[in-house]
């Protein structure tokens, strides 16, 4: 749960990690992943912050939180998946997961639910190549997918 005291704390470390880095050259990028990390994610508010305290123009913070899959501008859902994009995965036909995923949920790559229930996130190689092609839901694995499984795993998490 958010509260405002909860962000105010957000807010004082955000300005301390951009302290720490404020003299570094190419200090956008770590920055960003940190302000993703305490806040969750990269909002137009948290870049304009960004922006003005590392002295830089609101386009360039935004060209590097939009240009990296990494950084989303949004809160997530509840459910994160994600569709390992990695070699072995690609190979074993990940593509027709992801674009199986994409059409159950009818929204993008990088995009969430209206219902903020799901989002789907670009992901490298989760590590579990002998698996190709995988997905990730949130800490859930699924291996050697085929895309017609894909509806009834998207249904248990809207049941849930
Ligand atoms: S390439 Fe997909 S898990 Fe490694």
């Amino acid at each position: 749960m958010s509260n405002h005291n909860e962000d105010h704390e957000k807010y004082e470390k955000l300005a301390e990690v951009m302290q720490a880095h404020k003299e570094q050259k190419g200090a956008l990028m770590p920055v960003l992943q940190e302000a993703q990390g305490i806040f969750g994610c990269v909002p137009m508010d948290v870049q304009k912050i960004i922006a003005e305290g590392m002295g830089v123009t609101l386009s360039e913070v935004y060209g590097v939180a939009t240009f990296y899959s990494q950084f989303s501008l949004e809160p997530k859902g509840e459910f994160v998946c994600g569709v390992c994009m990695g070699t072995a995965c690609y190979v074993k036909g990940a593509q027709k997961v992801l674009d199986k995923l994409c059409e159950e949920l009818t929204i993008n790559v990088g995009q969430t639910t209206e219902d903020r229930r799901f989002t789907i996130q670009g992901t490298r190689c989760l590590g579990a190549c002998g698996l190709a092609p995988v997905m990730m839901i949130n800490d859930d694995v699924y291996g050697r997918l085929t895309p017609d499984e894909i509806p009834t795993i998207i249904a248990k998490y809207k049941v849930s």
